[in-house]
């Protein structure tokens, strides 16, 4: 049996890189650890503020993306500096450690990046299911309707117990599926995020107090289906262009 004390012992014991290479070569290499290392930025939103009413607020959509968003933004390059730093240390339980921090704020980032995307002013064609023709004809041979599949999908959100996110996602074995993700995990290994809809109480409280499938009701009327179209076929560029470089 493994002895976790001795493990940390010999985990401590390894040598850090500051004792084999020189000064210069060890600040070499960790200038160049830290510069190869993104650093994440908000991105600007594709409308303004108050393009959402009258179905997400003015003042939900600012505080969520300039606040909220923000701070993922924020804490995940803090979390992303102290493990290089771990790195450079041979620090693995540090490593460990920040592990939690860099999957919730990362997720955090990613799934709002693709949030704001898939969303459009209710005025717009690109807020037309008529924009996703290839879709809509996936999720009518999936689920028989596209009221069926609403249905269904609205029936995941409201049963999203603490936060957490809706999602239809595309896989290459069973085609489209709806699933739900805790938390800020987002969707990973292989499966392609067509639409996400945030279930977190910042995302809706403000305006719709405690009247959640209102909220569920109303985001409908804002889903960016020409996104989705584009995500489902494989041609958009913001799905996985963004889980890989700067947003
Ligand atoms: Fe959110």
């Amino acid at each position: 049996m493994v002895n976790i004390g001795n493990l940390w012992q010999y985990l401590a014991a390894q040598a850090p890189l500051s004792s084999v290479l020189s000064g210069d070569q060890f600040n070499a290499t960790t200038n160049n650890m830290a510069s190869s290392i993104t650093t994440y930025t908000l991105p600007q939103l594709p409308y303004a503020y108050d393009a959402l009413e009258p179905y997400i607020s003015a003042q939900i959509m600012e505080l969520h993306h300039s606040k909220h968003h923000q701070a993922y933004v924020t804490n995940l390059n803090k979390a992303l500096e102290s493990h290089i730093a771990s790195v450079v240390g041979n620090d693995i339980p540090g490593q460990i450690a920040l592990q939690q921090a860099i999957k919730f704020n990362g997720g955090g980032h990613i799934n709002h990046s693709l949030f704001w995307q898939n969303l459009a002013p209710a005025s717009s064609a690109d807020a037309k299911p008529e924009a996703a023709k290839e879709l809509a004809a996936a999720i009518e041979k999936t689920w028989g309707s596209f009221d069926d599949f609403k249905k269904a999908f609205s029936t995941a959100l409201l049963g999203i117990q603490g936060s957490g996110w809706g999602w239809l996602v595309k896989d290459g074995i069973s085609g489209l599926r709806i699933v739900t993700t805790k938390d800020q995990d987002p969707v990973v290994g292989g499966e392609v995020p067509v639409f996400g809809v945030d279930m977190w109480e910042h995302a809706y409280y403000l305006q719709y107090l405690n009247g959640k499938a209102a909220y569920v009701d109303n985001i409908w009327n804002v889903i960016n289906w020409k996104t989705a179209e584009d995500r489902f076929l494989g041609t958009c560029d913001d799905a996985f262009a963004l889980l890989k470089a700067s947003l």
